[in-house]
């Protein structure tokens, strides 16, 4: 080995360079320092540009120890810059720039829909009855929706509801499927499928082809509810409905019956409370009547109870089909339906 003083020159390079980044207490000036031993014109940078006049094996020698020391200085740049980041840090944490015992900040937490949380408390009134839950298609036959319900093609009974229909290649003629208009088809489904005794609730979706205004919305919710068995009066109808509107709303709110037709019931009730804005008096929201509807009942019908299969002479049932929106508006004083679907937090919030 000729050439030893390069060498030499390397390992007092890497000396002084070593002792040079110890004494750096600014984190900033770390590049300096690199620049200084390892930039394009560095100290050791200069003796790696320098191979090329050695002879070939001293090339290979000075080359290696050169490289050697260029990873040992990288290293302890390294390992210098975390130190000084780590100081930087307690420093702030001692002069109480961070205060580590402050709360995290609060994320924005999701909560349920009041139309789901009055669909589950109506639920859970109707359970503790002993009643059962299930669900049922949105897109229904007309089968189940109309024909089964003792609602036959052509009946006047058919325009009660405002239909949305679907076109399938075979509705030229006649419409076959629809968007359901009520939760009533599910009557017809869970008898043609059971053996009485039956106490079954239906929360769902339900359409119609309506305009809206503050108490109608063209897509709601319904719960439908069916028990079937032998012995069922009107009375258990009237005694289960109270008992609902006593739990759901308090016992001060007035409930009221009135006859009313449905193809599907004999006799057909419809059940109303009383406003929760003006208390009775009338006013805009209960159209001057100080009453808001809130579910059709009735005694099933045996024509129904005939196209399911079931004995009429053997069993009896009621049925209701109850407003969810309706019952959520009557129980938190909301003035209109419309405000469920527009999509306002400041309004879903306070649920
Ligand atoms: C029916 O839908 C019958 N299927 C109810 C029924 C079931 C009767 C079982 C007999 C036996 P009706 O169209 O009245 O009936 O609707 C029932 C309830 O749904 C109403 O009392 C009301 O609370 C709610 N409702 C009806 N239309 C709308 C609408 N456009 N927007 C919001 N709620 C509505």
């Amino acid at each position: 080995m000729k050439d030893m003083p390069k060498i030499e020159e390397i390992k007092r390079i890497e000396q002084q360079a070593t002792q040079n980044l110890s004494k750096i207490s600014d984190i900033d000036k770390i590049d300096e320092w690199r620049i200084q031993y390892m930039g394009r014109n560095g100290q050791l940078t200069k003796v790696l540009r320098g191979l090329g006049q050695l002879e070939v094996d001293d090339r290979r020698i000075v080359g290696a120890t050169a490289n050697q020391v260029k990873t040992s200085l990288e290293n302890e740049m390294e390992k210098h810059q975390l130190k000084l980041e780590n100081y930087k840090i307690n420093q702030q944490i001692h002069n109480d720039q961070i205060d580590v015992t402050l709360p995290g900040r609060p994320t924005t937490q999701g909560n349920m829909h009041p139309i789901t949380k009055t669909i589950r408390e109506i639920s859970e009134v109707f359970i503790a009855m002993g009643f059962s839950v299930e669900e049922g298609p949105e897109i229904e036959l007309a089968k189940y929706n109309f024909d089964m319900l003792n609602i036959p093609d052509n009946h006047p009974a058919k325009d009660m509801w405002d239909t949305l229909w679907i076109d399938t290649p075979s509705s030229k003629n006649k419409h076959s499927m629809c968007l359901r208009t009520h939760t009533s088809p599910m009557q017809a489904r869970i008898m043609e499928s059971n053996d009485p005794p039956i106490r079954v609730l239906v929360p769902g979706k339900a359409f119609r082809y309506e305009a809206t205004d503050a108490t109608h919305e063209w897509h709601f919710h319904q719960i439908e509810g069916l028990a079937i068995d032998k012995g069922i009066t009107f009375a258990n109808l009237k005694g289960t409905l109270f008992e609902f509107a006593k739990r759901m709303f308090g016992d001060n709110r007035q409930v009221r019956f009135r006859c009313d037709f449905f193809p599907f019931v004999e006799p057909g009730v419809d059940m109303s409370i009383d406003c929760f804005k003006c208390e009775g008096d009338g006013c805009k929201i209960c159209s001057e009547t100080g009453w808001i509807e809130i579910l059709g009942a009735g005694m099933v019908h045996p024509a129904v109870l005939a196209n399911v299969g079931y004995d009429a002479a053997k069993y009896t049932g009621f049925a209701f089909g109850m407003g969810v929106e309706r019952i959520c508006m009557l129980k938190h004083g909301i003035e209109d339906i419309r405000l469920f679907y527009s999509n306002d937090l400041r309004f879903l919030k306070q649920f």
